[in-house]
């Protein structure tokens, strides 16, 4: 198959059919048959009622994290469903606890801030956090993180792909050097799992989150969390509930006996709607390949980038292809309201501050989307088509 026949799928997401959809780095594209798997988790509430938990529920966790593991290369049993990133770490982290000698978590100034805030509010537990700052262009250069890497960590948390530039971080030396101080590493692939291969066995990192609501196309609330096989079994959670219970239907009140897979990291009822909603996402991807979706991938971003250059937006995207992973930030003047009528015109995109409007084509995408909103931008700066006193009309950018 030609790497074009991806266009075919386009059918599959009807969104596609009146806008030039281009966030999938925000949410992806929602299948048309998430709406069939929503009316049947309906269906199934009406008709089997609580018999569902038996029937499905209970372990439909276990389900989606083994679908999940595909995607990334963890084994069977190795991935817990959470509903959200920073929920997902801050479970990683309760396996955790500061000690007076190793108490230091480092992370990215360039990681999602969500994940910072709660490294944050970790402080007052007694951890200490380190941020390895940024350079100009958003980038984290490696032997920082390695610099501020030393006895006294406990936690490494850092991007695989950067938010904000979709820069590809190598974590392989950063996996090293916490290992050989016996620090831990964990590796947020929001921006990765879905667009670029990933093989987390292969990166030996002990935990992996990310989550279906960006390039999975599942919609929220089905993050996860990916732990090193063997040490899973050596973890014991603060941060828990019933689902991680051996025999939960005992109702015992002593202390948790925890399960030998994954399920041991969740706490209490899932999120079940959004499973749902994540399944026919995850079987797409599944469909269509990581490698496929990667090469088409790299096609598109590198003709955004073309056109950038063409047009004259500065853009802080990595020139060197194998550092780039789904996006390509283009930043021209008055960027956020540029993207602002870019979106009233059905071309969807978002805009990050320093950085300016994220464009982000999936394998649903074709190469004349990207040269018609290119187009579209140009127009529209070169214009000065869009009112920037007109009040915002809502915090989300
Ligand atoms: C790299 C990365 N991590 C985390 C998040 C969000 O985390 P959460 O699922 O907690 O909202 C995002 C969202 O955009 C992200 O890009």
């Amino acid at each position: 198959m030609n790497i074009d026949d991806l266009d075919l799928w386009r059918r599959e997401f009807p969104i596609l059919e009146h806008t030039v959809y281009m966030i999938s780095n925000s949410l992806g594209a929602m299948p048309a048959a998430a709406a069939d798997s929503l009316a049947d988790y309906a269906r199934t509430w009406a008709t089997r009622g609580v018999r569902a938990w038996e029937e499905r529920w209970w372990e439909m966790s276990r389900e989606i994290g083994d679908k999940l593991g595909a995607v990334i290369g963890a084994p069977a049993g190795s991935v817990s469903v959470h509903a959200n990133v920073t929920t997902a770490t801050a479970v990683a982290l309760s396996c955790l606890q500061p000690r007076p000698d190793r108490n230091r978590i480092v992370c990215l100034a360039s990681d999602f801030p969500s994940t910072i805030y709660l490294f944050h509010a970790m402080e007052s537990l007694g951890w200490v956090l380190t941020i390895v700052p940024a350079e100009a262009d958003f980038s984290v250069r490696v032997d920082r993180v390695l610099d501020a890497i030393d006895e006294r960590t406990a936690l490494v948390a850092l991007s695989h792909v950067l938010f904000k530039t979709s820069y590809i971080m190598d974590p392989a030396p950063v996996v090293a050097a916490a290992h050989e101080v016996g620090a831990l590493v964990l590796l947020d692939g929001y921006q990765s799992a879905g667009i670029i291969p990933v093989d987390i066995e292969a990166l030996g990192v002990d935990f992996f989150t990310g989550g279906c609501l960006k390039w999975l196309c599942g919609g929220p609330g089905a993050a996860f969390l990916a732990t090193r096989p063997d040490l899973l079994r050596t973890l014991r959670p603060h941060l828990t509930g019933w689902l991680a219970h051996r025999a939960p239907f005992a109702f015992d009140i002593g202390a948790l006996d925890p399960r030998d897979d994954a399920m041991r990291m969740m706490g209490g009822t899932p999120s079940i709607p959004a499973y749902y909603a994540a399944l026919p996402g995850l079987d797409i991807i599944k469909a269509v390949g990581v490698d496929r979706i990667r090469a088409k991938s790299k096609r598109m971003t590198a003709r955004v980038l073309e056109l950038a250059d063409k047009y004259g937006f500065p853009s802080v995207a990595s020139r060197d292809p194998e550092r780039l992973a789904g996006t390509v930030a283009v930043n021209p003047p008055d960027a956020l309201h540029v993207s602002r009528a870019l979106k009233a015109r059905d071309f969807l995109v978002d805009y990050r501050p320093g950085v300016g409007i994220r464009i982000s084509p999936h394998f649903y995408n074709t190469m004349d989307e990207i040269d018609r909103l290119m187009a579209d931008l140009a127009h529209i700066v070169e214009h000065k088509a869009y009112d920037r006193d007109a009040p915002s009309p809502s915090v989300v950018t």
